[in-house]
């Protein structure tokens, strides 16, 4: 069954059940400055799950393509992609469990024609801490549905991940898990969710390739076991909480169906197949790819690098298609990578390499716009089609330039035996050469990197590529606007919780501040805990409403030193510097009291007068913290309300 069989089969499936088609939302976001790409079909609905009346109606359906950059790492297995498309149907306050958890064992079942001994459900074990009960309701729904094709389903308890691999499968039909499993929001679990976030409990259905448990992921398997055998092919959330300021949960005004399944994986359980790769919108990528490199798909030193291509540029099509083009920041550099990687990839296979229209990569981009043009119209005019296929074969001439000289150099300083941290920072800077193609380069070889020695080196490029304390923030500052004004002075009050929660030496490595929100890129070592997370907001919120002056003054640089100011180690900064104070309380121009400062930092503004100002903007939230290279963190934050 091809994806667009399937994609017809269930949009339709839904219509005779009263949804109405929407179409998909873009990839990139309209309206949402939180994320770069849309990653869920829900993403787009939040405000009608949150009780909006939709336009059309409260029972919706589509297809919807959604990107995961985070996964770009993960493509090369058998499972993950980066692009892939989420089937979603939604109730906005209309039918619930009875309705939704048989309507989709219908469709899988019926539709797509799936051996009912390969399903497998998983519920929610219940929470009592935020007063969340046990969904038993869905248990027994499922109990019934087995029943009717006569498979007696056992229920069984796990609790969490490491539960299962312990319990193992138990003979079990139905397994309970807790909210690290099933329960699904936009932030993850209960916990993590800010106030304002809608969420709840989920059911999700996995399908059953019989392939050997591998022990290296647990000695036992269970339906959330990663080594294979089963693959999640749909989630069944109940959108029915809001989470609280206080932190507890009330119902949403509707209680919401958000049902999204990958239609890819749905698409290798009916191949009972289970590698993704092996469905048929990649079937000619890959067997073009066969034919010019003259290498099999089945030979495991090609595997990885075949389905990276395919996978990256199918990705890359769909964002050219929607108006990104490579670039060094942010969307541009997500698509930049994507086409890199699949050229190194193409490289790797040793496809011959056409010129022009006749490149590889653009060969791939015209397979993938001829299977997709039929579902999304907008990769079909030849306006668009030219321009994917320039931008692809611009990029790629860039990056063979870069590449030749680059590899000539990796094979020479690779003779060492290992790749040490001045080595990598040359083929970095002087080359060009991505620093991840040096990893994995030397990682095919057998050979070290200093990883750590790089990030230093890195580190001390990056500042003393920069000058004067003027310039600190200029380059991170997206405008003056009094919301990025706000979030700037934000970030300084978060530097500070970050040293008191984490320790003095954390140090700031980085920043962006837009008006939407603020980001700042610092050095620690490790992934911050929930704990850690709540307690910086704490204090930055503490601070905001305990309503500090910011107080600005121009002193000698050694005074400002001696002070403690955060400034950026081996930067070249004038005799006399400007530096932004925080508090302490009645702190004035005149008597700015700069050594009872909360926070103090060689800094050219803009900032507000006061803290409470920024209290104006709505509450400072964490969203995202993660890493961004060897000992460098990231924290997106914003001010919301
Ligand atoms: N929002 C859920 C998910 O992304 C179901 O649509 O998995």
């Amino acid at each position: 069954m091809t994806i667009n069989e399937i994609r017809t089969k269930y949009l339709k499936f839904f219509e005779a059940r009263r949804h109405t088609i929407i179409p998909s939302a873009p990839i990139v976001p309209q309206n949402d400055p939180t994320t770069l790409f849309t990653g869920s079909g829900m993403q787009p609905l939040i405000t009608y799950l949150l009780g909006a009346p939709h336009p059309q109606g409260n029972r919706l359906v589509n297809s919807q393509k959604s990107f995961r950059a985070e996964d770009i790492e993960e493509v090369g297995d058998n499972r993950h992609t980066t692009f892939f498309e989420m089937l979603g149907n939604w109730s906005l306050g209309d039918y619930f469990k009875k309705e939704q958890l048989p309507w989709f064992f219908e469709f899988l079942t019926k539709e797509i024609g799936l051996d009912t001994q390969k399903l497998y459900v998983t519920v929610f074990i219940g929470d009592e801490k935020n007063n969340v009960p046990r969904d038993t309701e869905s248990a027994e729904i499922w109990q019934k549905l087995f029943a009717d094709k006569d498979i007696e389903a056992k229920v069984v308890e796990v609790g969490s991940e490491a539960d299962g691999y312990r319990l193992g499968m138990q003979e079990g039909r139905i397994f309970f898990y807790d909210a690290s499993k099933n329960w699904w929001s936009r932030a993850g679990v209960p916990e993590n969710m800010p106030a304002g976030e809608p969420g709840g409990p989920d059911s999700e259905v996995f399908y059953d390739f019989g392939t050997p448990h591998d022990p290296k992921f647990g000695p036992e398997c269970h339906p959330n076991c990663d080594c294979g055998r089963f693959l999640e092919i749909g989630n069944s959330v109940f959108m029915q909480y809001l989470k609280q300021p206080d932190g507890s949960f009330e119902l949403l005004p509707k209680q919401n169906v958000d049902f999204g399944g990958g239609l890819e994986r749905i698409a290798a359980a009916a191949q009972n197949n289970p590698d993704v790769f092996a469905i048929d919108v990649f079937a000619d990528t890959i067997g073009l790819l066969i034919h010019f490199s003259g290498k099999e798909y089945t030979d495991s030193r090609y595997t990885r690098s075949f389905r990276i291509v395919a996978d990256h540029m199918r990705a890359a099509t769909f964002m050219l298609g929607a108006g990104v083009r490579p670039a060094n920041t942010e969307r541009g550099y997500v698509l930049r990578r994507l086409l890199r990687r699949a050229a190194q990839h193409a490289q790797k296979l040793g496809v011959e390499h056409g010129e022009g229209k006749e490149s590889m990569l653009v060969k791939c981009a015209v397979n993938f716009i001829e299977k997709y043009k039929q579902a999304y119209p907008e990769l079909v005019s030849e306006e668009v089609y030219q321009i994917i296929s320039d931008e692809i074969w611009k990029e790629e001439k860039q990056f063979a330039h870069t590449l030749e000289s680059g590899m000539r150099e990796f094979e020479k300083v690779a003779q060492a035996g290992h790749i040490s941290s001045d080595d990598a920072f040359v083929l970095f800077t002087t080359y060009g050469f991505p620093f991840e193609m040096t990893l994995e380069l030397a990682h095919e070889r057998g050979i070290d990197v200093d990883e750590d020695g790089f990030a230093t080196a890195m580190k001390k490029h990056r500042e003393l590529s920069r000058a004067g304390s003027e310039q600190k923030f200029k380059g991170g500052l997206a405008d003056t606007s009094e919301k990025t004004t706000r979030l700037h002075t934000a970030h300084h009050l978060l530097l500070k919780a970050l040293q008191i929660v984490l320790g003095p030496t954390v140090k700031q490595r980085g920043s962006n501040i837009t008006q939407e929100r603020l980001r700042i890129d610092f050095s620690y070592g490790a992934k911050m805990t929930l704990e850690q997370l709540k307690e910086v907001e704490r204090i930055v919120n503490e601070k905001i409403a305990e309503a500090l002056p910011m107080i600005h003054s121009t002193l000698p640089k050694e005074e400002a030193e001696k002070l403690g100011a955060e400034h950026e180690f081996g930067a070249k900064y004038p005799d006399m510097v400007s530096v932004y104070a925080l508090g302490p309380k009645g702190a004035t121009k005149a008597n700015p009291q700069l050594d009872k400062a909360f926070s103090i930092e060689f800094c050219g503004g803009p900032h507000v007068s006061n803290t409470k100002e920024i209290g104006e903007g709505g509450t400072f939230k964490i969203q995202k913290e993660e890493a961004v290279a060897a000992g460098i963190r990231r924290i997106k934050a914003v001010l919301t309300d």
